[in-house]
C-alpha cells in the first residue's frame, strides 16, 4: 500500500515536468471576433467568459489549468474548440463561413451542448441564464457578414 502511494506521488510530480503548449498571444489579433464586431459590454463579457477559453489564442487559465492532467483535458478542448472556431482569427473566414459559424453557435447555445458541460462543472461563472442565452443568441441571430 505504502509503496503504491510513494509511487503514485512520484508519477504526480514527475508529468507536471511533461511539457504543454500554452495558449496565449501577446496581441490581441486584429480579426479577433469582439474587436471587429459590434456587442454591448454584457455580451461581449458572456462570449469572452464563456467561449474564448477553448474556441481563442487566449486561454485565461485557472490554477489547476497548467496542472497536469488537467492541463492535458484542457489542451485537448482547446486545440478541437479551435479548429471548430476560432475567434481570434474569425474576419479570417469567408462571410459564408461566418454566418455558418454563427449559425452554429446558435444551434449550439440554444441546444444547451456550449459551454461544455466538464467546463461549467469548473467554471461557474461561465454558466448562462436563460435570459442571457436569449440575449446573446439574439445579438447572433441579428448579425448578417458579407
Ligand atoms: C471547455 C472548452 C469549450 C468551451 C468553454 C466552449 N467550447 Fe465550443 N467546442 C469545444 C470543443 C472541444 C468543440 C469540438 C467538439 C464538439 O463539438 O463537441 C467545440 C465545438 C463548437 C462549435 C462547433 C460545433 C459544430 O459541430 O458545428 C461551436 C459553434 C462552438 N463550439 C461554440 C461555442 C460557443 C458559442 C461557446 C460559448 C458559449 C463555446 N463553444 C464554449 C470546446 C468548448
Amino acid at each position: 500500500m505504502k509503496k503504491a502511494a510513494i509511487i503514485i506521488l512520484i508519477l504526480g510530480i514527475g508529468i507536471q515536468f511533461i511539457p504543454v503548449p500554452k495558449n496565449q498571444t501577446e496581441k490581441v489579433s486584429e480579426a479577433d471576433f469582439l474587436q471587429t464586431m459590434e456587442a454591448t459590454i454584457p455580451i461581449q463579457n458572456m462570449i469572452k467568459a464563456s467561449c474564448y477559453d477553448c474556441h481563442s489564442n487566449n486561454t485565461n487559465y485557472p490554477w489547476y489549468g497548467r496542472v497536469r492532467p488537467f492541463a492535458w483535458l484542457l489542451q485537448q478542448h482547446i486545440d478541437e474548440g479551435k479548429d471548430e472556431l476560432n475567434f481570434s482569427t474569425f474576419q479570417e473566414y469567408s462571410g459564408r463561413m461566418q454566418r455558418e459559424k454563427i449559425r452554429s453557435m446558435i444551434s449550439q447555445i440554444s441546444d444547451g451542448e456550449m459551454p461544455l458541460k466538464e467546463y461549467l462543472w469548473m467554471h461557474p461563472e461561465a454558466e448562462m441564464t436563460k435570459e442571457e442565452k436569449e440575449q446573446l443568441i439574439e445579438y447572433l441571430e441579428k448579425l448578417n457578414p458579407q
